[in-house]
């Protein structure tokens, strides 16, 4: 007996949202996808540019909608909804714009997929998936944001070219805030088995300054694209893809989501910030704790106190309307 098609749903077919859906087509994630709008004409042209592709690789569904009605029984929905940051804008400007459209969006989700497990893209991500878990009524392991996955592929391709070393043989995250508070957890990057201070060959440069310059990198990448282009989607979308393929295919495999923090993190129970977990067929299957120096410890908190900040600033933003 063939089992039921998988569905996922996109909230918001703008740059990424659309990205998403041509990423899904092309690497034959699912069976059908539900593209929404609150534009119906947006959604149905970024379908049917995508949909000239159908014919060309395997059958698939692509459907445009500006009704929730559509994304019933979808095992996945993506959330891509809201402005994008204008050139070099901090993400968290966007907050106070974006954080009601995800308030809404997420009751409508729960009135006709309450079952589906929900990907937050939207920025400032990690507050916005904060939003989304107090406001929604399904369990929180089947809501995420897509957190500092995206920061971590541009962390490995970056090492792996200048190590000469492939991806698939870096082991390093960059955890906590998607923004200008992220940082990378070196005491426990290491190439193959190899700590990663054993493997350097630095020349020229100090350790210190090759890990600053790293840190900068990963942080100024996205600002760097969008000041170019105007916003960003080819990785974004991939990440998202590789979380919804995670899912569907009960991978177990390792992401740094936007979570509620583990409580052995000692930065309270409340933040959603980007941390190792399992994803898998239920979403997030297990909080990873990793290991940190003192260093580390430091900037984690720094990252959960400004984002702990801005999430309280919207209720002041409420209380002075
Ligand atoms: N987390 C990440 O790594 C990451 C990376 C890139 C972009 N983003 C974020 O993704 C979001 C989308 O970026 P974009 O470039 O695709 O923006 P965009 O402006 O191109 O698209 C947004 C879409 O959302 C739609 N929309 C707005 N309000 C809606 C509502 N209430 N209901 C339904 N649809 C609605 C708009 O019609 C538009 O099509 C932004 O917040 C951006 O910052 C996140």
């Amino acid at each position: 007996m063939r089992s039921k098609p998988s569905k996922v749903g996109i909230v918001g077919a703008g740059h990424v949202g659309a990205e998403v859906a041509y990423a899904l087509v092309l690497l034959r994630i699912c069976d059908q996808v539900i593209l929404f709008d609150r534009t119906l004409s947006k959604a149905q042209a970024e379908a049917w540019d995508i949909e000239d592709a159908i014919p060309l690789l395997s059958e698939m569904d692509l459907l445009p909608s500006d009704q929730y009605e559509e994304l019933a029984d979808s095992d996945v929905i993506v959330i891509t909804v809201g402005a994008a940051a204008d050139k070099g804008e901090d993400r968290l400007a966007l907050l106070g714009r974006n954080a009601d459209i995800i308030r809404s969006v997420i009751e409508e989700l729960d009135r006709v997929a309450p079952n589906a497990m929900i990907i937050l893209v939207s920025n400032p991500v990690d507050v916005l998936t904060r939003i989304a878990i107090e406001t929604s009524s399904r369990p929180e392991n089947l809501i995420l944001g897509s957190g500092t996955v995206l920061d971590t592929a541009r962390l490995k391709y970056q090492l792996g070219k200048q190590l000469n070393v492939s991806k698939q043989d870096i082991y390093v995250y960059v955890i906590g805030e998607h923004g200008n508070s992220e940082f990378i957890v070196w005491s426990s990057a290491s190439i193959g088995l190899i700590p990663l201070a054993e493997f350097l060959i630095l020349g020229e440069t100090t350790l210190e300054n090759f890990k600053h310059d790293y840190v900068e990198f990963t942080r100024q990448r996205g600002y760097s694209i969008s000041e170019r282009k105007g916003y960003t989607s080819y990785g974004v979308a991939t990440v998202v893809t590789q979380l919804i393929e995670a899912i569907l295919r009960d991978e177990k495999q390792i992401f740094t989501v936007s979570v509620k923090a583990d409580a052995k993190y000692d930065i309270g129970s409340e933040v959603v910030l980007g941390l190792p977990c399992v994803i898998g067929q239920q979403g997030i299957e297990r909080k990873l704790v990793l290991p940190r120096n003192i260093e580390e410890q430091r900037s984690l908190l720094a990252s959960a106190t400004k984002l702990n900040d801005a999430f309280n600033s919207l209720g002041e933003l409420n209380q002075d309307q």
